[in-house]
């Protein structure tokens, strides 16, 4: 049986090893750049746990795992630029690093690195679990339409905040663990139950990113806090703030939203204090905890044995709470 940190170096090895063919350095010294400056490897830690559930041997999972993890930071480099963000990882983004056109290119590169991964897979399942990566990163840049979007949009009901994060999001995290199931030998039935677990943890993940953006350690969140504020983005805290929103309080929360112009430092500092009025934070760490529960009743359903879920039940609770 594996833990997390036993499963994290795997990744890390893997990732080391991958070969790239290109003829341009400079096509390829952003990728190396982003996938040595650190990242948590949760996605495919979780995938490789999900494997560990069922199989003893988790060799054939390693390759696509990886995948998702590069996948992952393929969508990280393009996210940055979208969300102009200078900082990640406690490292400069690759288009501040480098620039814009380099970010675009070198990421899209990542896309295609990811598939070689995937296909490595075992020949048994490749097509299954290629459909299912597939099917998620469409849906990754559905959400990433949405987020965008919704900067736009004043009024952003909880429901289609939540559908957004999960398109954006928690699709990845439950695709990673479905696909570890799929190549373990899971049941069809155990498989649609783990992505289930993936889904309601890839929820309460986002969810508890939105809280860091805010109330994060900066050195330790490795991110520039508050970015979401500047970019008016629709995070869970803004949008239950404009729910709980009265009279004055709501007009200032529409100004605060319409401008991108505002001294970031202060507007940052306008919202926290509305957000503190109305108790944002609490209401923001139960709705995590919610979904992180909600993730654990799934895997009680899954037939396999109790000490393997416990891993997977650590590597969960472990994100609630998580300062990175
Ligand atoms: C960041 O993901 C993007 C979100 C979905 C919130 P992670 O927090 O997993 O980023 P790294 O890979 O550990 O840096
Ligand atoms: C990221 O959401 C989702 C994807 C990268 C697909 P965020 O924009 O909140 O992630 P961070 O905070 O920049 O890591
Ligand atoms: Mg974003
Ligand atoms: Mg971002
Ligand atoms: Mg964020």
């Amino acid at each position: 049986m594996y833990n997390q940190a036993d499963l994290k170096n795997l990744v890390d090895k893997a990732i080391i090893n991958l070969s790239y063919n290109s003829e341009a350095v400079r096509l390829i010294d952003p990728i190396k750049y982003v996938l040595s400056i650190g990242g948590k490897r949760l996605r495919p830690v979780l995938s490789l746990l999900a494997c560990n559930l069922f199989n003893d041997q988790i060799d054939e999972a390693v390759m696509p795992a990886t995948g998702i993890e590069v996948f992952h930071n393929f969508t990280l480099v393009h996210d940055d630029i979208i969300d102009n963000a200078p900082v990640r990882r406690n490292f400069p983004t690759v288009h501040n690093k480098w620039n814009v056109n380099q970010a675009i290119l070198s990421g899209d590169v990542m896309a295609f690195i990811s598939n070689e991964c995937f296909l490595q897979s075992p020949p048994r399942c490749m097509v299954k679990v290629f459909r299912e990566y597939n099917k998620a990163a469409i849906e990754v840049c559905t959400g990433q339409q949405l987020d965008i979007d919704f900067e736009k949009a004043m009024i952003v009901s909880e429901n289609e905040y939540l559908r957004m994060i999960e398109l954006k999001t928690a699709v990845l995290i439950a695709a990673a663990v479905k696909i570890g199931a799929i190549i373990g030998g899971a049941e069809e039935k155990d498989t649609e139950i783990m992505y289930e677990f993936g889904r309601n943890i890839g929820l309460a993940f986002q969810i508890q990113d939105d809280l860091l953006d805010i109330y994060g350690d900066i050195k330790l969140f490795g991110k520039v806090t508050g970015g979401d504020i500047v970019e008016n983005k629709k995070t869970f805290l803004s949008v239950k703030a404009f729910e709980l929103s009265k009279g004055k309080q709501f007009k200032m929360l529409q100004d605060l939203f319409s401008d991108r112009e505002r001294d970031p430092v202060k507007k940052v500092s306008s919202v926290m204090e509305i957000y503190g009025n109305l108790n944002i934070k609490m209401l923001t760490e139960n709705l995590a905890n919610e979904y992180i529960e909600k993730a654990f009743t799934m895997l009680e359903k899954v037939d396999a044995p109790r000490e393997r879920k416990k891993e997977l039940t650590l590597a969960a609770s472990s994100l609630i709470g998580r300062v990175q």
